[in-house]
């Protein structure tokens, strides 16, 4: 059929074999290999994954770098896209055909977090780390040939040509949007023009200063960007991330490796002060500080979008905050994802985030190794997978 999506008159219900790739142990390659993919229970989606691509999260997971992520054998991956192949009991809002994008921080609607303005945790799918099965019945929709279970990643599990997510993870997309750069909006790009936007609210004229230019960062700058902001400071240690930055709203770059006196003492003396927003995308204790000290005090507010391993601390004394600046933290941007997403998506299509210059690679889904290989070597942006 089209698009690689069996028929799902045929599969509906039963178990559908498949390719995935599979993580046996921290760092260990990838094998592809066959799974069964159980049918999706009351409120769970089933989905035939056409694109996933690869953010820091899976590799940081993939070499077991925090121990909640430790769990084996694995299918990891979360920023995807594809087609519905069945639905279970209960799920109204999605239908088999329907192009989706997989979140790993979901919407259920129903709790009191998703009932609150204020937030964009939720209590039933939101973002778990620890989780490893599905919440449903604490058990895992993988298995391998000889019946030994999968575990889950991320509520999404996107390493796979079939996935089965709670309905709360799944986000109906335009069949008009090309799915390819839809995939993008499943993490990356939603969590740095969100973090931009929602939690930062980065005001027309305003200065900014992002350190680690990946796609987190880059998106961060996009969103930036939209809003009018004046100047962008773009910090990263390698001096290649600059290039693609210049094309994505970056103004000004720094590479700390230039310079003996700390980074923010570069960007105060650059902005009279310190900049108005700073952002951290690249999850190290030590650059959240940069970060922290590069905004102006009275207002500075600085957005933490890296994932820290345990079990570092803050690297800030209380005392410090009494400068007036602030420090916040941001999942998936701050977006609602079922009740925002589309919306985003549809300013995406209209080109407001300029998406395909987040795609630096693509490769078949077969060379899933290669393509961590050129993440782990600071050369791609995003490689897209075409599974
Ligand atoms: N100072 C500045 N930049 C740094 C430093 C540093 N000391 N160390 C690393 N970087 C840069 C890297 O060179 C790279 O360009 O940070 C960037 C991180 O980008 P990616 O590895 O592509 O990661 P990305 O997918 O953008 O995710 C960024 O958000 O989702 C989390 O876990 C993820 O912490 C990671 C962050
Ligand atoms: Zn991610």
């Amino acid at each position: 059929m089209e698009n690689g999506l069996r028929n799902p008159s045929e599969t509906t219900g039963k178990v559908i074999t498949c390719k995935a790739a599979i993580t046996w142990g921290p760092g260990e390659p990838f094998v592809i290999e066959e799974v069964r993919v159980d049918p999706p229970q009351k409120m769970e989606v089933r989905i035939k994954i056409l694109f996933t691509s690869i953010c820091h999260t899976d590799l940081s997971a993939w070499q077991g770098e925090n121990e909640a992520q430790r769990a084996y054998p694995r299918i990891l991956g979360h920023e995807a896209s594809g087609i519905v192949e069945s639905v279970g009991e209960g799920v109204m809002d999605i239908k088999k055909g329907d192009h989706v994008v997989p979140i790993f921080n979901g919407e259920c609607g129903d709790c009191l977090y998703c009932k609150c303005e204020k937030t964009n945790m939720c209590e039933r799918a939101g973002v778990n780390p620890f989780m490893t099965v599905m919440v449903n019945d604490g058990k895992s929709r993988f298995s391998c040939k000889e019946g030994k279970p999968i575990f889950h990643f991320l509520n999404t599990s996107t390493f796979s040509e079939y996935t089965v997510v709670e309905s709360a993870c799944v986000v109906k997309i335009d069949p008009d949007a090309s799915l390819k750069t839809m995939t993008l909006l499943s993490c990356g790009v939603s969590t740095g023009v969100g973090a931009a936007w929602n939690i930062a609210n980065v005001k027309a004229g305003s200065t900014v200063a992002i350190f680690g230019l990946g796609a987190v960062g880059l998106a961060v700058a996009e969103g930036a960007r939209a809003r009018g902001a004046t100047k962008i400071i773009g910090v990263d240690i390698n001096p290649n991330k600059f290039t693609k930055g210049r094309a994505m709203g970056i103004t000004d770059t720094i590479n700390p490796r230039d310079f003996e006196k700390p980074v923010h003492e570069c960007i105060r003396e650059m902005t009279g002060g310190g900049v108005d927003y700073s952002f951290e995308c690249a999850g190290i204790s030590e650059v959240l500080r940069e970060a922290f000290l590069s905004t102006h005090e009275g207002w500075g507010l600085t957005v933490i979008l890296g994932i820290h391993t345990s079990p570092k601390m803050l690297p800030l004394h209380p005392m410090e905050l009494f400068t007036g600046r602030v420090i916040i933290a941001s999942v998936f941007g701050g977006f609602k994802g079922k009740t925002q997403l589309p919306n985003f998506a549809k300013e995406c299509m209209q080109g407001v985030v300029n998406l395909e210059e987040f795609i630096t690679h693509e490769l078949p889904f077969e060379k899933i190794n290669e393509a961590f290989q050129l993440l782990i070597d600071g050369k791609s942006v995003r490689c897209m997978l075409h599974l």
